[in-house]
C-alpha cells in the first residue's frame, strides 16, 4: 500500500504563525507537526510516501525530510497549486498511486492509535475512521443507524446529525483516482473527500472503524495546544521518528 500526506493549504486560521511557514511545520511539543502523521504511516509499515505541499512551502518540506532514507522509507513530492479540496490529492498523486491501494493522512492529524491491522486486513473499497467528538460541526460527520450501519456522510453539517467525526485518515483502493476525477466542485469550490466516501457508500463498499485512542486535528489554536499536551504526555514513547 502507498501512503500520501496531504500538507497543502494556507492555514489562514493560524495567522500570523502561518504567515511565513506552513501549519504542518509548526512545532507540536518537540517535533514539527508533520512528524506525527509520518510516524503513523511508518509505524503502519508504509514505505512509499507522497508528500503534497503548497508551492510556497514545498522547499521547506524537502529540506526537512529529504529522500526518506534517514527514516527507512522513500519520499516523493508533489505540489498542490491551489487548495482545491482533499480529493484533489488523489488526482495530483495519480502516477504515484499507480492503481495500488492507498492510505492518505492529513498533515495536521495526530493519532494515538496504530493502523497496521486496519491496513493488513483491507480488502478493497474504502475504509474510514471515526471518533466521537464534542464539536462535530468542524468535521466531516458520519451518521449510523441503530444497527451501527452507516447511513450518511456529510461535510461540516450546519444542523447536527451525529457526534461522530471522520478523522483525516482514509484507506481506499486504486479506483479512487478515477472517482476523484469524476467529482464536481462543491459550493465552496472544492473537491470534497466526503463525495468519495459517499461514492463507496452508495455501492456498499465503505466501512467505518472507530478510533479508540486520542485524535486531534491541530488546525486551530486551541486544538494545537491540546496536540502539544497530548504529544508531551502520551505520544513521546510511541514515536519512532
Ligand atoms: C478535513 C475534512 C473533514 C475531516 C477533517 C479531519 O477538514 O474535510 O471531512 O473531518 O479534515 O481533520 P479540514 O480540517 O480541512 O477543514
Amino acid at each position: 500500500m502507498r501512503g500520501i500526506i496531504l500538507s497543502g493549504g494556507l492555514a489562514t486560521r493560524l495567522r500570523p504563525c502561518t504567515k511565513v511557514t506552513s501549519k504542518q511545520l509548526l512545532p507540536v511539543y518537540n517535533r514539527p507537526m508533520i512528524y506525527y502523521p509520518l510516524n503513523t504511516l511508518i509505524k503502519a509499515g508504509i514505505k512509499e510516501i507522497l508528500i503534497i505541499a503548497s508551492p510556497e512551502r514545498a522547499g521547506d518540506y524537502l529540506n526537512l525530510l529529504g529522500s526518506g532514507k534517514e527514516f527507512g522509507v522513500k519520499f516523493t513530492y508533489e505540489i498542490q497549486d491551489k487548495p482545491g479540496g482533499l480529493s484533489q490529492a488523489y488526482i495530483i498523486g495519480e502516477n504515484f498511486i499507480d492503481k495500488e491501494d492507498v492510505i492518505m493522512i492529513l498533515g495536521d492529524n495526530i493519532f494515538e492509535d496504530d493502523f497496521a491491522n486496519a491496513i493488513k486486513n483491507f480488502k478493497g473499497g474504502c475504509r474510514v475512521f471515526a471518533k466521537k467528538v464534542p464539536d462535530p460541526e468542524r468535521f466531516g460527520v458520519v451518521k449510523f443507524d441503530e444497527n451501527k450501519k452507516v447511513v450518511q456522510i456529510v461535510e461540516k453539517p450546519k444542523e447536527w446529525i451525529s457526534d461522530f467525526a471522520l478523522t483525516g485518515l482514509y484507506i481506499t483502493d486504486g479506483r479512487v483516482v478515477e472517482i476523484a476525477k469524476s467529482l464536481k466542485p462543491s459550493g465552496r469550490g472544492e473537491l470534497e473527500i466526503t463525495d468519495i466516501h459517499n461514492w463507496y457508500l452508495q455501492r456498499n463498499e465503505l466501512d467505518v472503524e472507530i478510533v479508540d485512542g486520542e485524535w486531534i486535528d491541530a488546525g486551530t489554536f486551541d486544538s494545537l495546544l491540546r496536540a502539544q499536551i497530548l504529544a508531551k504526555e502520551k505520544l513521546q514513547d510511541k514515536l519512532i521518528i
